[in-house]
């Protein structure tokens, strides 16, 4: 069975308190849902929350939104918040990061994370990855000046890829490892995602980059 196929998924969704069922309708007004002034995270591809449950849990003053485009991969965050503490700082969007800027209004975020996005390897599908230049302009659309995209990954290709979309669409690359596990500056705080568990597990090595947009 396809995992995008789990029956229920989308009935379990509408029936979770951490899922926005209208984001559009939240647009420039997402502060107001959190009830606080406090900085908007968001990640990009959250699959099954592992990054951003830790992350809300551990970071109480920052609100964190995650954004999954299937209803069957979101739908296991959702079930791991009912054996949690409540999170009154986490919101779930169950939308393509294609939509974003129909759910975030110009400068509302302060920070994106993308966690080992799909690697899209054939070079007509590059408009597909999530640092490919196209989302690189969406991201602008909504990340305020000086805002932060942080990206992990264990696919080299891609790693390179992103570095050389990221200073080829002007944004400032701050800093970037082809280890993040053995770098002691990059590594510190560093809260493992589902998918880099399993490939540090395997032994590969995760690389991170952070860019800030000008
Ligand atoms: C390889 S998984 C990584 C999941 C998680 N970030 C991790 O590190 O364990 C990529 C996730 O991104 C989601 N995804 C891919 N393209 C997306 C898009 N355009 N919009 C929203 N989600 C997307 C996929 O459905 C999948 O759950």
């Amino acid at each position: 069975m396809r995992l995008r196929n789990v029956k229920g998924a989308r009935e379990a969704l509408a029936e979770s308190s951490y899922v926005e069922a209208a984001p559009e309708a939240n647009r420039g007004a997402w502060r107001a849902v959190f009830g606080n002034e406090g900085p908007i995270h968001v990640e990009i591809g959250m699959g099954k929350g592992r990054f951003l449950l830790e992350m809300a849990a551990r970071h109480r003053e920052i609100d964190y939104i995650g954004v999954e485009m299937y209803a069957s991969v979101l739908v296991r965050a959702a079930e791991k918040l009912e054996d949690v503490p409540e999170l009154p700082n986490l919101r779930f969007l169950n939308i393509p990061a294609e939509t974003l800027e129909t759910v975030f209004a110009p400068g509302e975020v302060d920070r994106i994370y993308l966690n080992f996005s799909d690697p899209w390897p054939k070079a007509r599908h590059a408009k597909r990855r999530l640092t490919s230049p196209v989302f690189l302009k969406r991201y602008e659309g909504i990340l305020k000046k000086g805002g932060l995209l942080e990206f992990k990954t264990d696919n080299r290709e891609l790693f390179d890829y992103s570095l050389e979309s990221v200073e080829a669409a002007s944004w400032r690359l701050l800093q970037f490892t082809y280890d993040l596990h053995g770098d002691p500056e990059l590594g510190r705080g560093n809260v493992m995602t589902e998918y880099e568990e399993k490939f540090s597990g395997q032994g590969q090595a995760i690389c991170k980059l952070i860019a800030a947009r000008i």
